[in-house]
């Protein structure tokens, strides 16, 4: 896998395809697979959700450098943000070359609700379910949850909690705990706890008013530390203060945790996995102290920088959509993961290292300075440069932004029309072949810029 990992964002397309073939990531059929484009059968996507008119397509890449428990792991991402992918792969680096990460996972159930909203006898009603909790395990085992008995999990405990009500009355919630094993869980619970509605209201004579899981899973907890040898006095304390900043202030801990996220959710999406659920069940998480605060924590101690992760990532690698879309579970076999747990603290420990890069990067060169280089490609093919345009319009783009320190989609659309212009009279573009001389011969007029890109330009002027 190091081979692998060396000089892979340096290669094409096709030759990262060749090393990947080569390293058994990715078998002949699935590189033609992503090569034409990745999932088209829309007959798939009329399973998934209703009302179909075709698929989204995201971009999916593969970050390098992640030895996670002393395992390479090659992780799939599908985010159409710039920077992400690269962001990882060279703070995975970073980590890898100078310390290292370790994970577990603390707890095995995920939760679900049965709420009685508002209680008659609200200590009577405890007693009755705390009494017959072993019964109602059992029934929802035999007809509900057999099937996770079977693979070592289903459900393991009821809890009764009571909430006050504004007015003066008592909530009734009762916790359902369930092992899911390798399943994310959310199917088999819904249905547990839909099933425990008749007995629970047999048994307590109060009316149920809705079930559903949580995604505040407190009791299945993923945790993932990132340890830094040697790192520089400064740089670790401008860390530790950055950590200080997202642990301290709402404000802040928003966007650290977006950063965190910008690790995770590319990993959920790839893998078929809910992110929504993942990450309401994260920013829940941040907020379990009464304040919401930034779900990392990084801190010097000595000349090590240590940064932890935890939170819930309820996952899956069976059932759904992680076993149904052909991609997800190309992704899921790259990762190379034999659980859900696993998944979970590879995830965590992306998270981290995001996380570590986007600090690393603010409280250093800037954000901006990473964007760059991917910024200008943007603005360059925003303007509508064509493939032997781009590295001449690029390379300019960049000088203008050392001088001006600034860079707008106005400035690529005037260096290509300069291009244009310096280029021999019949220019056709792509055509044209070899980069225009310097000596000016034929103009092209605006209209050869693409109008999205024209209009764009008036109103975008991008600090970098
Ligand atoms: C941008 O996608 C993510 C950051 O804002 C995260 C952070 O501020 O820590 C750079």
């Amino acid at each position: 896998m190091t081979e692998l990992f060396q000089g892979f964002s340096k290669l094409s397309r096709q030759e990262r395809y060749q090393k990947l073939l080569r390293a058994g990531v990715l078998t002949k059929e699935e590189v033609d697979f992503l090569d034409r484009g990745g999932l088209k059968d829309l007959s798939l996507g009329e399973k998934f959700i209703e009302n179909v008119i075709g698929y989204f397509q995201l971009p999916l890449g593969v970050a390098t450098n992640f030895r996670i428990d002393g395992r390479d792991v090659l992780i799939p991402m599908a985010v159409e943000e710039t920077s992400i992918v690269a962001a990882a792969s060279k703070t995975a680096k970073w980590v890898r070359e100078s310390g290292f990460i370790q994970t577990r996972v603390d707890g095995h159930e995920i939760i679900g609700q049965i709420q009685v909203a508002k209680l008659n006898k609200p200590e009577l009603f405890s007693k009755k379910i705390l009494d017959q909790s072993i019964k109602l395990i059992e029934l929802a085992n035999q007809e509900v949850a057999f099937g996770l008995v079977k693979r070592g999990g289903g459900v393991t405990d009821i809890q009764v909690r009571l909430l006050d009500r504004p007015d003066g009355f008592k909530m009734g919630v009762v916790h359902v705990m369930a092992n899911p094993c390798d399943a994310m869980g959310a199917n088999v619970i819904n249905q547990v706890c839909e099933y425990l509605k008749a007995p629970i209201e047999e048994m307590t004579n109060e009316k149920v008013t809705m079930c559903i899981l949580s995604n505040l899973v407190t009791t299945k907890v993923t945790k993932a530390e990132v340890v830094l040898e040697k790192v520089e006095n400064d740089l670790a304390e401008k860390i530790q203060e950055a950590s200080l900043f997202g642990e301290l202030d709402p404000y802040r801990a928003a966007t650290s945790n977006k950063g965190v996220l910008n690790g995770i959710d590319p990993i959920l999406i790839a893998t078929g996995n809910d992110w929504r659920a993942v990450e309401a069940g994260i920013h829940a998480y941040a907020a379990r102290s009464g304040a919401y605060q930034s779900i990392t924590t990084w801190r010097k101690e000595g000349s090590r920088l240590i940064g932890r992760f935890e939170a819930p990532i309820i996952v899956g690698t069976v059932g759904g959509v992680t076993t149904l879309h052909p991609t997800a579970k190309m992704a899921l076999k790259m990762l190379n993961v034999e659980s859900a747990n696993e998944l979970s603290r590879i995830i965590a420990s992306v998270g981290l290292v995001q996380n570590l890069g986007a600090l690393k990067a603010l409280t250093t060169v800037g954000i901006i300075e990473g964007h760059m280089k991917l910024h200008i490609k943007n603005l360059t093919l925003g303007a509508g440069a064509e493939e032997k345009e781009v590295p001449y319009v690029q390379k300019r783009l960049e000088e203008i932004l050392a001088i001006r320190k600034r860079i707008s989609l106005s400035n690529a659309i005037e260096v290509l029309r300069e291009l244009r212009m310096q280029s021999t009279p019949g220019w056709v573009g792509a055509a044209s072949g070899t980069l225009p001389s310097a000596a000016t011969q034929s103009g092209v007029t605006a209209s050869s810029v693409p109008p999205a890109a024209a209009s764009a330009a008036d109103s975008e002027s991008h600090h970098v």
